[in-house]
């Protein structure tokens, strides 16, 4: 097969030319990275169970009527993408206090937070994507004003569904990361949801056990990060009910074109 140009290398994707102007194709890698790439590891099934993963949620998503870059799964690895304009912010909500939060304010791990609290990173591996303020976004112009509560109404919808979601499989969304992208159709613009949602970019905790279903098991060490993720998987029904224990790495429902 021929080689495709390669447009963009990330830590656990890579972004290929897409077949018709306007599309990209996203490759997951198994690759992990953990504190700004100081840790590393490669997990493998991990990228094939996040492509699934972040397919099913994009596809729900769009169902009710957020708008994102997922147009088709294309294999194991790979799907086609709406092309867009990454708008260079890490967009977190959060639910329950736990990570960067808890450093910050010294909250107990685990609270209950308030409300859902959104945050802005500035996307900058060689600042450590810092939190900034709205201030920050637009005196930088990294987004207007207009964008900014385009992006808080999104995500806010977005963290809705997926806590639901989650919630009717066991699962507590704890909090979890989104990026947009700026999508160009002639003069018209409108933001959407890219990147992937998967266990990569959520904190997840098994609801009554409140074991850790999410990438904080290889920041922390924990082990079986694969396991974990194969698990969110199987409650979402991505994975086939008898395949759950998973000796050789996943087993997909239905797969198409592998
Ligand atoms: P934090 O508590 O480390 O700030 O992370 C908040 C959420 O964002 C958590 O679900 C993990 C996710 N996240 C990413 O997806 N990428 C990142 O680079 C970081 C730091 C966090
Ligand atoms: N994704 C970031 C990194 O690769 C940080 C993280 O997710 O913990 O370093």
């Amino acid at each position: 097969m021929a080689r495709r140009k390669q447009i963009y290398e990330g830590k656990a994707k890579i972004i290929f030319e897409g077949p018709e102007p306007g599309t990209v194709i996203q490759y997951f890698k198994d690759d992990a990275t953990a504190f700004n790439n100081q840790k590393k590891a490669v997990l493998e099934g991990k990228g094939v169970l996040n492509n699934r993963i972040s397919e099913f949620v994009m596809v729900g998503l769009e169902r009710i009527g957020v708008p994102t870059h997922f147009m088709k799964r294309l294999n194991m690895r790979e799907q086609l993408v709406r092309h867009v304009e990454i708008v260079p912010l890490e967009v977190v909500v959060r639910n329950v206090a736990a990570g960067s939060l808890c450093k910050r304010l010294g909250l107990e791990n685990g609270t209950v937070l308030p409300r859902s609290i959104i945050e802005f990173y500035y996307k900058d591996d060689k600042l450590g994507d810092p939190l900034v303020s709205e201030e920050h976004i637009t005196a930088f112009n990294w987004a207007n004003p207009q964008e900014i509560d385009d992006m808080m109404a999104l995500a806010l919808r977005t963290n809705d569904f997926l806590s639901g979601m989650f919630a009717a499989v066991g699962i507590k969304l704890i909090d979890f990361k989104i990026e947009f992208g700026r999508q160009y159709e002639g003069e018209m613009m409108r933001l959407i949801v890219a990147d992937e949602i998967s266990p990569d970019s959520c904190r997840l905790w098994d609801m009554e056990t409140n074991d850790i279903m999410d990438k904080d098991r290889f920041r922390q060490d924990l082990g079986n990060v694969t396991d974990a993720y194969r698990e969110v998987a199987r409650r979402l029904g991505v994975l086939r009910e008898n395949e759950s224990a998973g000796q050789s790495g996943p087993v997909l429902v239905s797969d198409n074109g592998e």
